[in-house]
């Protein structure tokens, strides 16, 4: 049975922290027993708006990755790279660039957004304008099926899914094509041929999307198809030539509900962090001076804990019984704010042991990250190459 593949990058950004965890994580994590996944640390995006002073970059994607591992997520079971040692991703990039319009780009939502929201920062460049072109090649060269993203993502992956057609139709025109899908088909029992023909025509003549579906998982099931085979009875159902590229959907990253010590979200941006693998001195003090509700001016002032940040952090790590002592106790003023912190401060610190085992392993032996990363790339690579040399074919840069 053909497995769906699953792709996912981040940006180098440094320490992660526990919305990451709860957000992005987690959801990796879940993924990776579903899925083949591949996770990839975006070096070159990174670039795109840190061009200017790229120093950090390496050592933030090996804080990452390690906040990676650390979170559970695992090289047994996910291929895990960094994009920029899989340099056909740059290949790819600089092919679809000379058949993406302009205007398409200039149309990304965040084109425009993050040039205003970074001004003081030039991103007037031909990488930033073309963030998304990349962001395409990394999820197409892997022929990926669905890509894990936030919210403020999914123009990336619509944009990268009409690329994906344009590409097919303008080169997916191979000489031969109908001949060679009469061949494939000819290799199928005749019974599968028979319901594919059907499904096609229910498709293509009554716009039957079920029937689309249909087809499609019928051809996963034909894992006995050459590859190239099986591309060509993609097109073939689809009405397009040769499938060259796959189109992806996405798989929408619920949003991180974790509060920051402020209550607005966890963001590095509102500086009201904690970290994956913050040390338990520093969790202790930051919640100690996490603010409370303003009303508790004196310890026997009563208080209201939906005012309170602390509040929100005891819905993420409390249980029920422990919910009740803080809504009564906060309520009659029958505790105080620093016995209400402490809870959370040991629910977040349980939180982290895990984590901190498992990052302690790779901090006392980074050999084993880099061969962690070395495997990857090179199965990433091995992935890559073979999209590669089909759009190489394709666009006639097979030089034989
Ligand atoms: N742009 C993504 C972000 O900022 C990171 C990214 C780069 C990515 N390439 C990708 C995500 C490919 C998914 C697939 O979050
Ligand atoms: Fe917040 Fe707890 Fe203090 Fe109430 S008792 S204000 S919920 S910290």
């Amino acid at each position: 049975m053909y497995a769906e593949r699953v792709l996912s990058g981040m940006r180098p950004t440094g320490a992660l922290h526990l919305g990451h965890y709860h957000g992005v994580l987690k959801n990796w994590v879940k993924l990776q027993h579903d899925y083949p996944c591949l996770f990839f640390v975006a070096d070159w995006h990174a670039l795109t708006t840190h061009y200017d002073d790229p120093q950090g970059i390496e050592k933030a994607s090996w804080d990452m990755i390690i906040d990676w591992l650390a979170a559970g997520v695992d090289p047994k079971q996910a291929t895990l790279f960094i994009q920029s040692r899989v340099p056909e991703h740059a290949e790819l990039h600089l092919l679809m660039s000379m058949m993406t319009p302009l205007g398409w780009l200039e149309r990304v939502p965040t084109y425009k957004d993050q040039q205003e929201k970074l001004a003081g920062k030039d991103l007037t460049t031909y990488g930033f304008l073309g963030y998304p072109l990349l962001m395409s090649a990394d999820i197409l060269i892997y022929r990926a099926d669905k890509v894990p993203v936030g919210e403020d993502q999914i123009p990336h992956v619509e944009f990268t899914r009409e690329l994906a057609r344009r590409f097919n139709h303008m080169y997916g025109r191979e000489p031969g094509f109908a001949d060679k899908v009469e061949a494939a088909l000819a290799s199928l029992n005749s019974k599968s041929r028979r319901s594919f023909k059907d499904l096609r025509t229910r498709f293509q003549q009554n716009g039957d999307k079920e029937a689309l579906e249909r087809g499609k998982a019928l051809l996963h099931e034909m894992t006995q198809l050459a590859p190239a085979d099986h591309e060509r009875l993609a097109g073939y159902l689809e009405g397009t030539g040769k499938m060259i590229l796959v189109e992806p959907g996405y798989l929408l990253t619920p949003e991180s509900k974790m509060p920051g010590l402020d209550g607005q979200k966890m963001s590095k941006s509102y500086g009201n962090t904690i970290t994956l693998r913050e040390s338990e001195d520093s969790v202790a003090k930051k919640v100690k001076s996490m603010p409370t509700d303003p009303a508790r001016v004196r310890r026997n002032d009563p208080g209201e804990p939906s005012k309170c940040p602390v509040w929100q952090l005891h819905q993420v790590y409390s249980d029920d019984a422990c919910k009740e002592w803080v809504q009564q106790g906060c309520r009659s003023a029958g505790i105080g704010c620093i016995e209400c912190k402490q809870p959370v401060i040991d629910g977040i610190l349980r939180e982290q042991v895990p984590m901190r085992e498992r990052a302690q392993v790779y901090l006392d032996d980074p050999v084993l990250v880099k061969n962690i990363i070395a495997d990857g790339c090179d199965k990433a690579r091995m992935l890559a190459r073979e999209t590669m040399r089909d759009v190489r074919e394709a666009m006639g840069l097979e030089y034989h």
